[in-house]
């Protein structure tokens, strides 16, 4: 089976995302005439190139393997990337390909918009995280120890090739991460300005056993819907200067939570859902939901075996990391609250009550 959805951004690129369950050797395939006559730079997780490097032709000194976790989107592997990439004679009409999650994605991202002022750049996830939101987009960084995702690009890769094979051997802990993802469009989904009805939020309360099971159909068709919310978003705002902000719904404390770790704790779908539950239950204190919508959303995330953080963090580091988050302006700190099914909030809170907030949070 092979989707074709496609990205048309406003005054932008467009491109086409394709998502199979095809073989290894069709994906082979189509990477290869996807780059005919150009020389291919492959980023690759270092998993998944244990698993898979013998399903693709790729040459070895066009292989940079890249260790797996958040750690490693650093400037230091981005740097060698770069070296990399002029060691073996990339040229400007040459291309990278990204082969991983969303830590690859988005270092080789970075590295093909800024190589040579960029050039071409094709991703190929292979986690349900990278697959469902972070391939698609154009969003690209490297993180520093002061914030995650510090310096980047809005950069669109040529094109967006997904096989839900690879998700086979994805563990637990990085399966569940990508459906912490999953759960976020479940909760922004009438928001986004996709015109025809979708039911994420209904999908995944009813399929929630054939989810676990990772039912191909069931895969295919989660990734059809997020990803159809993700273009819908993107297509309108793509530099996230408006309705962008609401993908970011758990993200101001779960990047938090991912630096304050020094990215070595939590995956970030983990971080995400920690990021959902507090603002949730904070929303709902604060009378900003009503008691059937909290819930309505605390069931589904429950339904998922998902938690609140446990862990207990010093309110004032994370408020301080929080201040340097994108989405914050000079006085106040962004906050995504869904409140119903049909409205999502981007709202502005001062540091100071943000530390109450946080501080109230870790009392329970
Ligand atoms: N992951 C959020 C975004 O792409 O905007």
């Amino acid at each position: 089976m092979r989707q074709i959805l496609k990205v048309e951004i406003k005054n932008g690129k467009s491109y086409d995302i394709e998502i199979s369950d095809d073989s290894f050797e069709n994906l082979n395939r189509r990477i290869f005439e996807l780059t005919a006559g150009q020389k291919r730079f492959v980023v690759i997780s270092q998993k998944v190139y244990e698993l898979y490097a013998d399903k693709f032709n790729f040459l070895e000194d066009e292989v940079f393997i890249l260790k797996d976790g958040e750690k490693e989107k650093n400037i230091n592997n981005y740097l060698k990337i770069i070296k990399h990439a002029v060691k073996s004679g990339l040229t400007r009409k040459d291309v990278i390909i990204a082969v991983g999650g969303g830590v690859v994605g988005d270092i080789a991202g970075f590295a093909a918009s800024t190589y040579m002022r960029g050039i071409d750049f094709i991703q190929v996830p292979t986690t349900l995280l990278s697959a469902v939101d972070s391939s698609v987009g154009g969003k690209t960084a490297i993180d520093l120890d002061e914030a995650k995702n510090i310096v980047g690009t809005f950069y669109q890769p040529k094109a967006v090739l997904i096989n839900i094979n690879f998700f086979e051997t994805l563990d637990k802990r990085q399966y569940m991460s990508g459906l912490g993802e999953v759960l976020k469009y479940a909760f922004i989904e009438e928001s986004c300005g996709y015109t025809s009805p979708l039911y994420l939020f209904e999908f995944l309360t009813l399929g929630c056993d054939k989810v676990f099971e990772k039912e191909p159909l069931t895969l295919i068709r989660i990734i059809e819907y997020c990803l159809n919310l993700k273009i819908a978003v993107v297509n309108q705002d793509e530099k996230e200067s408006g309705l962008r902000k609401i993908l970011n719904f758990g993200h101001t404390l779960a990047h938090a939570l991912e630096t304050v770790t020094k990215y070595k704790k939590y995956t970030h779908g983990e971080a995400v859902v920690y990021g959902m539950f507090f603002i949730t239950d904070w929303a709902y204190s604060h009378e900003y939901i009503n008691y059937s919508y909290y819930r309505l959303s605390k069931e589904l995330l429950e339904k998922y075996g998902f938690k609140p953080l446990q862990g207990r963090y010093e309110a004032k580091k994370l408020v301080e990391i929080m201040k340097k988050d994108k989405k914050a302006s000079k006085d106040e700190i962004t906050f995504i609250i869904p409140c119903d099914k049909k409205k999502v909030k981007s709202i502005g809170i001062k540091p100071v009550n943000v530390m109450v907030m946080l501080e109230e949070a870790f009392s329970k």
